[in-house]
């Protein structure tokens, strides 16, 4: 095997006008510089949500024009990984440079709104009743409360601690035809890497297999075919050798996709009994020059509670950056940071405590749709919350709770959702003579707990010990693999097991419930094994998301339900505590409760809510994608410059669920948890320090400077 590594661009913004290669492939060990000059057979794999495959549309190498700072340039093949990296080093370019915009305030960033020239459907204006007029009236009513407030979200970058890496090896079939491609990847997408690495070459998707049986940490950075795999899938074409290259940290700050910067306007009236009359969430959210990437903030703000007029807007902003993408909740953290801030802003105003005004607001319809929730547990997960936590020994006055080593304390609370998706999902179950089952999913182990859930699947339904149940995922060469994102994981894989198992029993011949003797039963059918496969599709999905699912294709948009919306929700309760004399904020305890549905593996769900809070608290306090408004790029793009919350950072996190199944979305009742875990935490933090400090922090991170 051999080593690559990158040559990134200097300059965020213009034309590559020289690429000086000579010293790079001087160096001995050094067996390939590839650049745009000699990358003829690559394109574009397209960008996820415009039809193809990739982060962004954008792929480097295929021409001179440069979009961003820490754009690969050239991929130098070497002997070791330390020569590779000296002759990337050797790599000379000049540029022709051109101002770029960085910010969302930058003269040159372009706002965008939705529009017939923009028809991006999950991207619309969300609309219910007449909040704008609503919100007029209530400016001038006596008794009426109005909060009108703007929130800044940072850039942040997902970090996964395994790097984004591939390595890439040819071989031949033996069947006289093409070479087939072996591509190993940590990757959330498996069917994306597949197809799109095949279209960006030329070749046949069944002459690529992709093999990924752990992510590495995902997180929605890994969730589409990255720029790097088609370079090194070519460079291993070129050496006839496999190649590795994993991009460093530094590079994967500008080679994946990020959580774009907003800021977030949010208009909020009630009565002055607390009812919640009309909100309005105006978005301005970052994306790249050359894709849009939608923001969904409103889609949950406007679910959050039952408030009769709201209306949502999200307007693109676009930059010189890569195209940002999905990091772990990727609109709902920062809208609901907005959102969770501005209500706890109205509780201060109207005087009333936080947690009754959540529950006085509390609905059990779709303020949007007017369908009902297939369920919904918020309220439920507010008591149980707030009585977990003895928050009715909470004083309000901010400033008027204090520890015993003189820190200020500070308790806050914050709700979240979630949207309820799912998404085809190919699994196959195989019963061995030995009593042995093998169970497949066409999806993705990012640390979920996947296998975890898909073995007590299957050793509940047969009545068989865990131990006799082997989980595979994340091979293309087994079954069609669908992007794991969204949630949606377990909601897809164990519906689909569950379809897989009932073909199973029809093979073996045994009764449809019951445990079953696997050993006997596959030596009464006479065969070595018995083998079965089934797909899974989410109610009211056109039978179309098959095709999809094949051509490594997202179904589109999550499955329409019939008849009702399904979301999952979250209640967290904070205690920060503002030590004296250094003022360094720390947050000693969580209490954390979701309805998820019904639970199907308590150990890693309840590690899925813990690491949501973890992160939820590390993007309060601790991460920021910091851009130079001059030069673009990211600055601190290392773990030791963008820190990160660590184990000293957390306290003790107490999380809870209500376990009870959604009747309607899927025959086991299982919504999604792996995102919502974290949507409110940061604004549950944000206003706990408003109750230790009296003063209302409307950016993220919150810094110790900030509350001297
Ligand atoms: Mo996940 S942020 O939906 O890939």
């Amino acid at each position: 095997m051999l080593h690559a590594a990158l040559a990134v661009a200097t300059v965020a913004k213009g034309r590559l006008v020289h690429l000086d290669t000579e010293a790079a492939a001087a160096l001995p060990g050094v067996h390939l510089v590839l650049t745009h000059a000699d990358a003829d057979e690559l394109t574009s794999g397209g960008f996820l949500l415009g039809g193809g495959y990739g982060f962004q549309s954008f792929q480097p190498l295929t021409g001179d024009r440069i979009a961003y700072r820490g754009q690969p340039i050239a991929l130098v093949v070497a002997d070791t990984l330390h020569v590779a990296t000296e002759a990337a080093a050797l790599v000379r370019a000049e540029y022709e440079s051109e101002p770029g915009a960085f910010t969302l305030d930058a003269p040159g960033a372009e706002a965008l709104v939705q529009s017939e020239a923009i028809p991006l459907p999950m991207f619309a204006d969300v609309v219910a009743g007449d909040a704008d007029g609503v919100l007029a009236e209530a400016a001038t009513r006596p008794g009426a409360v109005v909060i009108d407030a703007v929130y800044d979200h940072p850039a942040q970058h997902q970090n996964p601690m395994e790097l984004i890496g591939t390595v890439a090896e040819w071989r031949s079939a033996g069947d006289g035809g093409a070479d087939i491609l072996t591509v190993h990847e940590g990757t959330q997408n498996a069917g994306a890497v597949q197809h799109g690495v095949a279209t960006q070459l030329g070749i046949d998707a069944d002459r690529v297999e992709v093999i990924s049986p752990s992510v590495g940490g995902g997180f929605g950075q890994k969730n589409s075919l990255q720029p790097q795999t088609a370079l090194v899938a070519i460079a291993a074409r070129r050496v006839g050798r496999p190649v590795k290259l994993v991009v460093p940290r530094t590079q994967v700050f500008h080679d994946s996709s990020f959580r774009p910067a907003t800021r977030q306007h949010i208009r909020l009236a009630a009565d002055g009994t607390g009812r919640m009359l009309a909100a309005v969430h105006e978005v301005d959210q970052q994306t790249s020059r050359h894709d849009l990437f939608p923001g969904t903030h409103t889609e949950i703000t406007s679910r959050l509670y039952g408030i009769p007029n709201y209306r949502g807007l999200q307007r693109l902003v676009r930059t010189d950056v890569q195209t940002p993408g999905y990091m772990r909740a990727p609109y709902e953290h920062s809208a609901a940071f907005a959102f969770e801030s501005a209500v706890d802003e109205l509780a201060v105003a109207l005087g009333q405590d936080p947690v009754e005004l959540r529950l006085a607001n509390d609905t059990d319809t779709d303020p949007v749709s007017g369908e009902p929730f297939s369920s919904r547990h918020l309220a439920e997960c507010l008591r149980r919350g707030a009585e977990r936590f003895g928050w009715a020994r909470r004083t309000p006055e901010p400033g008027s709770m204090r520890a015993d080593d003189g820190s200020r304390v500070g308790w806050g609370v914050a709700v979240g959702c979630y949207p309820g998706m799912a998404a085809p999902t190919a699994a196959r179950v195989c019963a061995e003579p030995s009593g042995a089952v093998r169970v497949e999913v066409g999806a993705h182990e990012m640390g979920q707990g996947l296998r975890t859930a898909m073995v007590r699947t299957v050793a509940a339904d047969l009545g068989i010990p865990a131990g006799d149940v082997t989980p595979a995922v994340g091979d293309t060469r087994a079954l069609p693999h669908h992007l794991t994102a969204g949630s949606w994981g377990t909601a897809g894989a164990l519906p689909a097991i569950a379809l897989a198992l009932a073909e199973l029993r029809t093979a073996l011949k045994v009764p449809e419930q019951g445990p079953v003797d696997v050993a006997a039963a596959v030596a009464a059918t006479g065969r070595d094994s018995v083998e079965v496969e089934a797909v899974y599709t989410a109610p009211g999905q056109p039978p179309q998301v098959l095709d999809r699912l094949r051509a490594g294709l997202p179904a589109p948009g999550g499955p329409e339900h019939p008849g009702f919306v399904t979301f999952s929700w979250v209640a967290h309760f904070v205690e920060v505590r503002i030590e004296p004399t250094i003022h360094r904020i720390r947050v000693p305890r969580v209490v954390s409760v979701a309805d998820c549905g019904r639970v199907a593996s308590p150990t890693t769900a309840g590690s899925q809510l813990r690491g949501g809070v973890v992160w939820g608290i590390s993007a309060a306090l601790r991460e920021s994608s910091e851009v130079d408004p001059r030069f673009g790029g990211f600055l601190n793009a290392s773990l030791e410059e963008y820190p990160i919350a660590v184990n000293a950072d957390i306290g003790e996190i107490d999380v809870d669920f209500i376990d009870t199944p959604d009747p309607m979305l899927n025959s086991l009742g299982v919504k999604g948890l792996g995102e919502v875990s974290m949507v409110g935490v940061a604004g549950a933090v944000a206003n706990a320090v408003h109750h230790a400090t009296g003063r209302r922090f409307r950016r993220l991170p919150i810094h110790l400077e900030d509350v001297l």
